[in-house]
């Protein structure tokens, strides 16, 4: 499972592109609206911080098929050839998904929250599909269980579309979805954090500083 970083805010996406193998950056109208500033500065910014190797996502804001392939024609012009562009699901969205597709632009399919959207999504040409986790969780829903019942159907019917799990609050939500071979997940830079912590791990860090300090004192390798 590869992981990208669910943020537009510049400070994040640089610390966490240096310390996490992230494989690129996921945004939406949301997410961008958070950094309140001019949104070319910002999108561009995150290129520059990532590269060009990374993917980076961001969603349209149209809602007629045929903007929406203009949005996504004019994203991909200035964001390169390592773009995804994100379309929420509904039948314009759906419209604009075959069509770019034929084009040669990359689509996710967003606000996904049953197996039969999905299904359709990937049929329309998606390369990838975002189940909504925590929000499906939030109606009582199982998040995981969904984006499992997604990973099955793909596979059974051997389509190329990927799952993109996003929408997550907690780091057991990301666990469970790699439990059942989702292929990517989204989340932020706290649950980034709190997926590698442990308090157990802390200690036993700490008691290898301790036992080579009570030995060697400030000497490290280097000083050998
Ligand atoms: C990601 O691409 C999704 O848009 C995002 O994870 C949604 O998260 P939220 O449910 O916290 O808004």
């Amino acid at each position: 499972m590869i992981y990208f970083l669910d943020t537009a805010n510049l400070e994040q996406i640089k610390y966490c592109n240096e310390f996490y193998p992230i494989s690129g950056v996921t945004t939406n109208p949301t997410i961008i609206s958070k950094e309140n500033t001019d949104f070319w500065k910002l999108v561009k910014g995150i290129r520059a911080v990532i590269g060009d190797d990374k993917l980076l996502m961001v969603q349209t804001v149209q809602t007629e098929a045929s903007k929406i392939i203009e949005e996504a024609k004019l994203l991909k012009a200035e964001l390169g050839y390592n773009f995804v562009v994100k379309i929420p699901m509904c039948e314009e969205g759906l419209k604009a998904t075959m069509a770019l597709k034929a084009l040669g632009i990359r689509v996710l399919i967003t606000t996904i929250f049953t197996p039969p959207q999905a299904l359709i999504a990937a049929n329309a040409g998606a390369s990838y599909v975002a189940p909504y986790v925590n929000r499906i969780d939030n109606i009582i829903g199982d998040g995981c269980e969904v984006a499992a019942q997604i990973v099955d159907q793909f596979e059974h019917y051997n389509l190329d579309c990927k799952v993109l799990a996003a929408s997550f609050k907690n780091a057991e939500q990301v666990h469970k979805c790699a439990s059942v071979a989702c292929h990517s997940v989204t989340v932020t830079a706290d649950i980034l954090k709190m997926l590698i912590s442990h308090p157990m791990t802390d200690a036993a860090v700490n008691g290898f500083e301790k036992d080579w300090k009570s030995v060697y004192g400030e000497k490290t390798i280097l000083d050998f």
